[in-house]
């Protein structure tokens, strides 16, 4: 008896899993430095002047976009409760969703979440990227940007002489790891809400990114032993905009679709020399599957949470509770499990040593055997559309639970198919079977309408 509980005991003290290899995923700060508590949550808690009383949270409003403590905060909590990860993935977004706006305010948002970042992990790994709105005016991007050279002196020292030209180029770049190789990508070239479109010298493949990630890709093929001197087996994709359409609004999409097709040929093609595959954009938690022509699942594309809590009116869209999370790996090719962290904004707000907490294990909470992996994310996925109980639970995590109300109609088959297909063709047809058996009255060519209306503000 009593060995048995000293063991346990012992078990309990041991620090949260100590072996393996770590990845800390910060996504979607969206720093907003006229956040004020004497703000207007109607107009992104800007401070119009005008006579208020009441005063917001100093830690944020779920209207709005993230205040410097919120973001202060989530860096703090996540060297907190993982002091040495091996490895911090910050796939972009730093600016606020305000308009009209300069350079120095991106600027200025990149290089402050850079130093709170950098000087709290000054021995980390750090792989950062640009998200969507991290150009001035914000969906802007192109080749050859002076974003590019400022951010460089930023990140340089992080990232190494060797990525300089594709950095400078297109924002994008690989980075050797312990034994698999993480490529970065620009991907709001690929945003159908990216303005520079119609400048690109090359629509096929912008800035070159396509040719460079096959040729990483091609590669990890070749290469002759798992790990070698100038090449590893496997290759990590990270960027900011994923693959596939967004979970909460029908029919919305990301990619142009050209790009989308692109994208996934590559990694259904090279889909065994792919490990992980890591995004944020979404604000929310979810994960789109990847198929290949004859429905198999070849691959698995994983969006985590935001820090910023922002409401966004699309429809079906909202807030969330804002996050980080950690993947569990092997140092190799699988994820082994995901752990999620999140903070209640309003407990922050009325308290502010409320502390970030665990908010949930896709292992423990989804009954998982195995790695999180495609197989058994589809089984998963298969098991949610006929359990409620456990679609809810998805459904609580999918923001964080800020709100969660299981969704209808259309709705569900927005949540169902966006992970099911993230190639349009089959999306839409997957939507298709929703949309009749409606059981909320809706106005579907509205949606479209909407959809194209709230392009340009959205996330
Ligand atoms: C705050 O102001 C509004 C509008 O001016 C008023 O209706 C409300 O009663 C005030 N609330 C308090 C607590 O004073
Ligand atoms: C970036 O932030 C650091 C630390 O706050 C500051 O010292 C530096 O002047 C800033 N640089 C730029 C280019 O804004
Ligand atoms: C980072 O590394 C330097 C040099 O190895 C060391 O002096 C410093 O204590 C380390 N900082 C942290 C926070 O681990
Ligand atoms: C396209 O390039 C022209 C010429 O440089 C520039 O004036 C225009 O603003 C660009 N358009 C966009 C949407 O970036
Ligand atoms: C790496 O080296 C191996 C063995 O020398 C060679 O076969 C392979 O083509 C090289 N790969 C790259 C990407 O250079
Ligand atoms: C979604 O888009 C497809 C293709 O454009 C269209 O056929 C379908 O009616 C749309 N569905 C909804 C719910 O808007
Ligand atoms: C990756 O690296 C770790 C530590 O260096 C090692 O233990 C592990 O076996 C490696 N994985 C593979 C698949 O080579
Ligand atoms: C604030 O939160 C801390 C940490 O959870 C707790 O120890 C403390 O009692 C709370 N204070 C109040 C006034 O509720
Ligand atoms: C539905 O999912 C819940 C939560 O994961 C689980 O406890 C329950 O056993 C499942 N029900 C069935 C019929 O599989």
């Amino acid at each position: 008896m009593w060995p048995n509980l000293l063991m346990y005991l012992l078990f309990l003290a041991l620090p949260l899993k100590s072996w393996g290899y770590q990845v800390l995923h910060l996504a979607d700060f969206h720093l907003d430095v006229q956040y004020s508590i004497n703000g207007d949550n109607k107009h992104m808690c800007h401070d119009d002047g005008t006579e208020r009383n009441t005063t917001l949270g100093e830690y944020g409003d779920y209207m709005c976009d993230a205040p410097k403590p919120l973001i202060q905060l989530a860096i703090d909590e996540s060297a907190r409760i993982f002091p040495n990860p091996d490895l911090i993935i910050w796939t972009g977004d730093n600016v606020a969703h305000i308009d009209g706006y300069g350079w120095e305010i991106v600027l200025d948002a990149v290089n402050q979440t850079t130093s709170l970042l950098f000087s709290r992990f000054p021995n980390q790994t750090i792989l950062p990227t640009f998200g969507n709105h991290d150009y001035a005016p914000s969906n802007g991007f192109e080749s050859e940007s002076s974003l590019y050279t400022k951010t460089w002196e930023l990140w340089k020292g992080k990232l190494g002489d060797e990525n300089k030209a594709t950095f400078l180029k297109g924002g994008y770049y690989k980075y050797r790891l312990r034994n698999a190789t993480a490529v970065v990508l620009n991907t709001n070239l690929y945003y159908n809400a990216n303005k520079a479109y119609v400048n690109f010298t090359n629509k096929v493949d912008p800035a070159d990114q396509f040719a460079f990630l096959e040729k990483e890709l091609s590669n990890a093929e070749k290469c002759p032993n798992r790990i070698s001197e100038n090449c590893t087996s496997i290759v990590h994709i990270v960027a900011h905009i994923g693959p596939g359409v967004f979970e909460k609004t029908p029919n919305f999409t990301w990619f142009r679709d050209e790009y989308n097709e692109r994208f996934l040929d590559l990694t259904v093609r090279y889909a065994n020399s792919i490990g992980w595959m890591i995004f944020g954009h979404h604000h929310t938690d979810t994960f789109h599957l990847i198929k290949d022509s004859k429905e198999n699942n070849v691959q698995l594309a994983l969006m985590a949470p935001a820090v910023t809590p922002w409401f966004s009116d699309l429809p079906g869209a909202g807030a969330n509770n804002p996050t980080f999370r950690v993947y569990e790996t092997d140092a190799y090719s699988k994820i082994q499990d995901i752990s999620t962290y999140f903070i209640n904004l309003d407990d922050l707000n009325k308290n502010k040593s409320t502390p970030f907490v665990f908010e949930y294990s896709f292992k423990d909470a989804y009954g998982i055997t195995g790695d999180i992996n495609p197989t058994t994310m589809s089984a998963l996925l298969d098991k949610m559309k006929n359990n409620d109980t456990l679609f809810k639970k998805y459904i609580d995590y999918n923001t964080a639970f800020w709100n969660p109300q299981m969704p209808l109609g259309v709705y569900r088959g927005a949540q169902l198919c966006s992970m099911e297909y993230s190639d349009y063709p089959r999306y839409y047809s997957c939507l298709s079977k929703y949309t009749k058996s409606a059981t909320r009255s809706l106005n579907i060519p509205l949606f479209s309408l909407f959809a194209i209306i709230y392009t340009e503000l959205f996330l």
